[in-house]
């Protein structure tokens, strides 16, 4: 079973990105988007220990050589603080012992529980020495009564570990020498000595431990069971056959009440058994075989608790993760009916493990004590017979796993290793709960996420840490104010679970599908549910969970004034921005009311806005930016962005000034006059005016204009600019503004574009564009955005290629020369390239149409999706 594992798991990489029910996140939030709160204090690490109590108020928190009390509302407001550090002895024992003075050997906080309403139990690595202590939290004092910290803590501070305190007692999983060779899981109470497991591979191999709780199952209990402690670990796997060492996820469990036995299994669980625990898509047999964490969503009836986890693969390099749920009533199935396995031995020093078959003995193994062993009177473990006692010890694995609800992963994401988890159940406003689930990966990501009938829906994802490191814990307040915490080895950060604020419009609002958020008609704003309390003022509120945006109330249509009206000179660059903050919508530009599909070969559209390159008369008109969002199996199309583009022309004739929304009105005729009224007027008029120029002296280029008329299909001269060049780009630029400048080249295949300004080369150009259309010719584009220059400016954009560069310059200066002048020359100038470039673009577009790859001519145009 194992290598095909391996095999189908190679082969089907493909189909599982395919077919998963991976999600990509709608919004992304940066940090600097959204409100976080942090704390860390300077020369302190690792905060990977959070512990909240919601009736203090308080998070806590331990570090490394450090405990912390913060304000859970606001984690930057330390209320208290404590250091524990290790004596000298104990430090040089640790060092002599081969650990590392500034790492190993510091005492790493790893256990903070709450001990009784006035203590906290805490425990850390103590240079390779584990010691617990309590924490007074009258007045945040280490009360120095320094317990053995063996079996409760782990020696060393990187290996993995996991700890809950139940009913004063501490359940633990980790190492209990020093070498980290032997694992246990424990018990750990005042009253009674320690219990733990068998020291046997066929019980613990190997573990990596991740989480451990106890669910109440002996809480009105009609047959008097008992509460039983889970653990999560992934192990090495015994019962498959591997040529290498095969990880499994396991459950396991033990009962609160356990006591060991008399004489089979003194002071050992008579109670520890477990099971595989699979994270797979059975229709593809592929395996995610490592859990990381787990989350446990408890419920006030047991059997309807829901069990979390994220998984990745052991072969991590797919960069797949998943997170799967279980239903607690089929564990507790598995772990109260299931059968066992058993270790057979086929040939000397094999063996394997086969399903046991045979009878068991009574009562059965690994159960707890209930109303009917009392009956019999086996009042606890340590009646149990002996029969039952080595049948469990022999026998700790079940045969049964436990599959995940609906029999795969409930989120699958690309690309990142998620490394915690957390779920909160928000009720909706339509009456049903949702299961929220968060995870974080190891670069420090965030991604929220719910699961919906139609699937998967990732909400967001947002960069809660600043550095891209692991979040090594996730902590939810689901009281009050709602906030989600993380802690990492730099610090420790507070955000809240949802950013309904951040959604301007209802439309926006409810694609989001945010379970926390909806749309206040009278506010006009998108609220959190939870902060309205208030019944009436809740049921007034807005929200659609499929996402149908349909129910917003109408919006007004845009009026004309609210284009806003972009005005410049001919050949310069506009840039038209439109910010759609959705990553599941397309965007589809208009202009005049038709799709810009086909358009200019000057534009370029990028996740930002709209850029056209040396705007010319035909490309005034209206701009509209809209962006296209399914949803509830629906498109909703919404106006985001509308621009007036208009050209700097001379005022001296009065169809200039028309405005688009006039000419909209016009018929067909009477706008083609205009328009021609319009070129005419370009070429013969002077411009007047238009604000302080920047201008101009020499400007060169290597290959003139006329020189460039070859035939496109094939460079011979290497690469070569295409016009509009710098000198007639630059007549546009303002010394007082931002401007653009850009180049377009067509060469041989390593044709590339390389900027200078002064001399000094640009890197901050932005390569936006590539197009091969014949094997030895590329059309490549590359543009500068600038800041208002400051002084005098030589730019340069040269395109190379290994056979042969072509340069084009400009020097921009700040002074203004004799304008008027200057500038109708140079306005004439920039029509006889214009005309150069139109009858070169054609051209090149018979070459290109010419070739059998591409049939289309839409070139500089890419949408977002
Ligand atoms: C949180 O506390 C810090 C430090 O006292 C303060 O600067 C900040 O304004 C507080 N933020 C909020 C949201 O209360
Ligand atoms: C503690 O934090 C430091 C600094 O970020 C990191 O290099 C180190 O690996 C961390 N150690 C453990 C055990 O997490
Ligand atoms: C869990 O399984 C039980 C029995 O199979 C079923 O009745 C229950 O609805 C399930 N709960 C969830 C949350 O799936
Ligand atoms: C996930 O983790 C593995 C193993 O640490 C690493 O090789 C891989 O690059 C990570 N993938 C991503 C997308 O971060
Ligand atoms: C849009 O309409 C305006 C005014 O009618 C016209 O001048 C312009 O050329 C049109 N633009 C395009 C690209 O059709
Ligand atoms: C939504 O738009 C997409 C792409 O434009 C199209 O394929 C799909 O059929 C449309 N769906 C509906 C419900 O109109
Ligand atoms: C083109 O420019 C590159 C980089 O500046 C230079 O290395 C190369 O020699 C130039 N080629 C020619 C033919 O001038």
């Amino acid at each position: 079973m194992a290598l095909s594992v391996l095999g189908v798991f190679l082969g089907l990489l493909l189909e599982v990105s395919a077919h998963g029910p991976s999600s990509v996140p709608r919004s992304s939030w940066r940090r600097e988007d959204v409100n976080l709160l942090e704390f860390w204090e300077s020369g302190v690490f690792n905060y990977s220990t959070l512990l909240l109590n919601e009736e203090r108020g308080a998070l806590y928190v331990g570090a490394r050589e450090a405990v912390f009390e913060l304000s859970k509302d606001n984690v930057s407001v330390k209320k208290n603080q404590v250091s524990w550090q290790v004596s000298k002895t104990h430090m040089d024992m640790c060092v002599s012992k081969g650990k590392s003075k500034e790492k190993e050997c510091l005492n790493y906080i790893r256990v903070l529980q709450v001990y009784d309403d006035h203590h906290l139990y805490v425990c850390g690595t103590y240079a390779f020495q584990p010691n617990c202590d309590y924490l007074s939290l009258s007045d945040f004092r280490l009360m120095n009564k320094q317990e053995d910290g063996r079996g409760k803590c782990s020696y060393d501070p990187a290996q993995s570990f996991t700890t809950v305190m139940v009913d004063g007692e501490l359940y633990s999983g980790t190492a209990y020498n020093f070498l980290g060779s032997e694992p246990i899981i424990s018990r750990y109470s005042l009253s009674q000595s320690l219990l733990r497991t068998e020291y046997s591979t066929s019980w613990l191999n190997e573990p990596s431990f991740v989480f451990a709780d106890v669910i109440r199952e002996g809480r009105n209990s009609a047959d008097g069971d008992d509460d039983k402690i889970y653990y999560f670990f992934t192990e090495v796997s015994v019962e498959y056959e591997f040529f290498g060492k095969l990880l499994i996820p396991r459950i396991a469990r033990v009962c609160k009440g356990d006591q060991g036995g008399q004489r089979t299994l003194q002071k050992k669980w008579t109670s520890f058994l477990k099971a595989k625990l699979v994270c797979s898509m059975p229709e593809l047999n592929f395996v995610f075989n490592v859990v990381h964490d787990v989350f446990i969503l408890k419920t006030p009836d047991w059997r309807e608790t829901v069990i979390y986890g994220v998984f990745t693969s052991q072969w991590g390099n797919v960069g797949l993760s998943a997170v799967c749920a279980y239903n607690m009533t089929s564990v507790d199935e598995v772990f109260s009916k299931g059968k066992y396995m058993q270790k057979a031995t086929v040939e000397q020093s094999h063996t394997k493990w086969v399903r046991y078959n045979g009878i068991t003995p009574t009562p059965r193994p690994g159960a707890c004590i209930n109303n009917q062993n009392r009956m019999q009177n086996i009042d606890s473990s340590l009646q149990l017979p002996d029969k039952t006692l080595q049948f469990v010890k022999d026998h700790p694995l079940l045969a049964d796993p436990v599959l995940p609800i609906g029999n795969g992963p409930r989120l699958i994401a690309k690309d990142v290793n998620y490394t915690q988890i957390a779920v909160e159940r928000v009720p909706a406003l339509d009456n049903n709960v949702y299961d929220v689930i968060f995870t974080g990966t190891d670069k420090g990501v965030l991604h929220k996420s719910v699961v919906y009938e139609g699937g998967v829906h990732t909400v967001e994802e947002l960069q809660l840490l600043k550095n891209p490191e692991p979040i090594k814990t996730l902590l939810l307040s689901t009281q009050g104010a709602r906030f989600l915490y993380a802690g990492s080895d730099s610090g420790v950060v507070q955000s809240p679970t949802a950013f309904c604020e951040k959604y301007q419009t209802c439309a926006d609002c409810i694609l989001a599908r945010d379970p926390y958020c909806a749309w206040d008609p009278h506010a006009a704003s998108c609220v959190n549910i939870f902060r309205t309390q208030d019944h009436a003022q809740r049921r007034k509120l807005l929200q659609d969970l499929r996402g149908d945006a349909g129910r917003c109330p109408s919006v007004r249509p845009r009026m004309a004034e609210s284009y806003r009206r972009m005005v410049v000179k001919p050949g310069s660059s506009a840039e038209l921005p439109c910010r759609v903050r959705s990553n599941l919508a397309q965007v589809q530009w208009k202009i005049n009311g038709s799709d810009l599909t086909e358009a200019s070969n000057f534009l370029l559209m990028g996740d930002t806005g709209l850029l056209i390159y040396s705007v010319a008369p035909e490309d005034q008109g209206r701009y509209e930016c809209w962006s296209v969002e399914a949803a509830a199996g629906k498109n909703f199309t919404r106006l985001v962005a509308g621009f007036d583009l208009q050209l700097d022309l001379p005022k001296s004739e009065s169809s200039l000034s028309f405005s688009a929304d006039l000419i909209e009105e016009l018929n067909p005729d009477i706008q083609s006059t205009v328009r021609s009224s319009t070129t005419s007027t370009v070429c013969s008029s002077v411009l007047s005016g238009g604000g302080p120029s920047v201008s101009r002296s020499s400007s060169s280029s290597s290959s003139s204009p006329s020189s460039s008329s070859s035939v496109w299909g094939g460079v011979g001269g290497g690469a070569r600019l295409l016009p509009p060049l710098l000198p007639q780009q630059s007549w546009g630029v303002h010394s007082h503004q931002a401007f653009l400048l850009y180049c377009l080249a067509l060469g041989p295949s390593d044709v590339s574009i390389h900027w200078y300004a002064n001399g000094r080369r640009l890197h901050t150009a932005i390569n936006e564009y590539r197009h091969t259309f014949t094997h030895e010719s590329v059309l490549v584009s590359s543009w500068v955005r600038e800041e208002p220059l400051s002084k005098d400016t030589q730019y340069q954009c040269i395109a190379i290629s290994r056979s042969g560069n072509d340069t084009s310059e400009t020097d921009l200066r700040l002074s203004s020369g004799d304008e008027a002048n200057s500038v109708s020359k140079e306005l004439n100038q920039w029509r006889e390239a214009l005309a150069e470039h139109e009858h070169q673009l054609q051209n090149w577009k018979k070459a290109w149409v010419g070739t059998h790859t591409h049939t289309h001519t839409h070139t500089h145009t890419h949408s977002l999706s």
